[in-house]
């Protein structure tokens, strides 16, 4: 912890627009008075954007409008003037081909809104998967005072006396349909108890993941992760952070000062301790590039080796998020990393204290939520990294939410060459397949599908089902949604769109893993391997205009965090020329 705040007071960009009687000044000025703010409002203060991603078509932040006010509430008693600004909702349940396509258009968009406008700060209001990381990626390439406020999870679903997780259910209730322990009438019934009340999922899902994330790293108040968004203490936690960022540009505490290397050890040594989402290791590599911090996949799997899964969640355990705030949420967690001897301590947060000030003298309220690490979930739960001939670059596995049996395994391969294909064959009943066996799924990587969609948790085939099996090894270059589970390899790289070796896997090649020597293979002859290589030609069409042409040429690989080539790096908030 080395921050000095700057003295206050003193000029901030703001009266770039507002400061002085200049004709620009005066029309800058006038026309926001339309608005019926009066004229003291220009005096200096700072001007606070609340960048909000409230969309109708992202139910998850579809509340964050009235939390908005809570915030204004409290940059008004802090002495700053809010304006609230929509910005690009990439809603993970919506958007099509895949939100994570969007990420990187809302986070570039983000930063333009920053940068180009009367603001002194931020408040990045934000909830469902993709617009966590996005606004943080988009705040730290213009580096302005930020703190994040999330939307909070949904309150638990339950359906006939049993917990109901987002997504987790849902991938499980289908997978019960398709082995006939369920009927679809009984899906249906089911459906209405999975989304009880405002809010993100209620799991430990990627959105969970990413307001744990973004605690950890020091850019949330301590606590605002895990409040249920219906909880009045959420709108608490919205009013103090509205207060607590007009401080923040008066001190000059910035993203930079923050979302340092040593805080990104500690988010990732959190995501293991939490069971947190795979999707983590994208975003993360991706906010720390925009932030200049050499992060790499290897960071990944040396910090995450010895921290246990102690968060008893979905998908990797049992409850939800709200019994998870009821526990103590991840203040608690983030103690017992630090008496662990697992956490930078002196990390800076958006308080301006350090994070061991924040969580030392917390409580655990609920052993069987937050567990003690005798009966932690994995010993070894953070993100393993597997490399070997058939993932040169890695590819990654979420051993908390993996079966024990498989993780070390060989068989036999049965490919998909994209997501269509495997949705035309897995349902028949004549594909040779068995629970030995280990699914391949390729193009689905970031150029493949295009924007790497959560289908890596395949679906299992009935006949597999059927015998009671749950889990096969499954390998893919695809993300895989927070809310799932098994022994499934993810983010394979260099992927099979851009002739990754998972492009020349053939159905009855041989492949094994160990993670515990984090290594993958497929078992052909190298001479074979480099032939079928030279052999490839590319089979995914580059997408021709728009957006998606932008994405397709520019979009790095998964192992980097699949950010674009030409916005990585802090730009900074200065500006050009005023317009008129
Ligand atoms: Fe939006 Fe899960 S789909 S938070």
């Amino acid at each position: 912890m080395s921050f000095s705040p700057k003295p206050w007071p003193r000029k901030l960009r703001s009266q770039e627009w507002y400061g002085g009687t200049s004709r620009d000044t005066i029309y800058h000025r006038g026309w926001m008075k339309n608005q019926g703010y009066p004229h003291d409002l220009f005096d200096g203060r700072p001007v606070i954007g609340i960048l909000n991603t409230w969309s109708d078509l992202t139910p998850c932040n579809g509340h964050l409008r009235e939390l908005a006010e809570k915030v204004k509430a409290g940059i008004w008693e802090g002495g700053g003037f809010p304006v609230e600004v929509p910005v690009f909702s990439a809603s993970e349940n919506t958007y099509r081909p895949t939100a994570m396509m969007y990420r990187n258009l809302a986070a570039m968009a983000v930063e333009e809104v920053i940068r180009g406008q009367p603001i002194d700060g931020c408040v990045l209001l934000v909830g469902c998967d993709k617009t966590t990381p996005s606004l943080i990626m988009g705040a730290a390439s213009v580096d302005l005072p930020s703190i994040v406020v999330t939307g909070g999870p949904m309150l638990n679903g339950y359906f006939r006396g049993e917990r109901v997780g987002s997504g987790t259910h849902l991938w499980k209730f289908s997978e019960m349909v398709k082995a006939g322990e369920m009927t679809q009438a009984e899906f249906l019934e089911a459906e209405a108890s999975m989304s009880r009340s405002s809010g993100t999922c209620n799991t430990m899902g990627t959105a969970s993941t990413m307001a744990s994330m973004a605690e950890a790293l020091g850019m949330a108040l301590s606590g605002n992760a895990a409040i249920p968004a219906v909880d009045s203490r959420r709108r608490v936690m919205a009013q103090l952070s509205g207060r607590r960022i007009v401080q923040m540009v008066k001190d000059d505490l910035k993203p930079s000062d923050i979302m340092t290397k040593n805080a990104f050890e500690n988010a990732i040594r959190t995501n293991g301790a939490i069971g947190g989402s795979t999707n983590a290791v994208i975003h993360l590599l991706a906010m720390a590039g925009r932030a200049g911090i050499d992060l790499t996949l290897d960071d990944w799997d040396r910090l995450g080796r010895d921290v246990p899964t102690i968060v008893n969640l979905m998908p990797s355990g049992k409850y939800l998020m709200e019994e998870f705030f009821y526990a103590g949420g991840l203040p608690v967690v983030l103690k017992r990393l630090g008496e662990a001897g697992l956490l930078h301590k002196d990390a800076l947060t958006v308080s301006g204290h350090s994070v061991w000030d924040e969580v030392s003298e917390v409580t655990n309220h609920n052993e069987d939520v937050i567990l003690p690490v005798e009966r932690a979930l994995a010993s070894h739960g953070g993100i393993a990294v597997l490399r070997g001939n058939l993932a040169p670059k890695g590819a990654v596995l979420k051993p908390s939410a993996a079966s024990p049996h498989l993780l070390k395994h060989r068989g036999r391969a049965v490919v998909f060459e994209d997501i269509d294909d495997y949705k035309a064959k897995i349902n028949d009943e004549a594909l040779d397949i068995d629970e030995t066996c280990v699914m391949v799924l390729k193009n689905c990587g970031p150029k493949g599908y295009p924007g790497m969609a959560e289908v890596g948790n395949m679906g299992l085939p009935p006949k597999v089902l059927r015998k009671g099996i749950v889990d096969m090894v499954r390998i893919s270059d695809a993300r895989m949604s927070g809310t799932a589970y098994g022994t499934v390899l993810l983010h394979t790289s260099p992927e099979a769109a851009v002739g990754g070796p998972l492009a020349v896997v053939r159905d009855g090649d041989f492949i094994e893993i160990d993670v515990d020597a984090r290594r993958i293979h497929l078992d052909i002859p190298d001479d074979e391997l480099a032939a079928r290589l030279a052999a490839w030609t590319p089979n995914v069409p580059a997408p021709v205009g728009g957006y998606a042409q932008i994405f397709h040429s520019h979009v790095q690989g998964a192992d980097t965090g699949a950010d674009f080539d030409f916005l990585r790096g802090c730009r900074g908030s200065a500006v050009g020329k005023d317009s008129h």
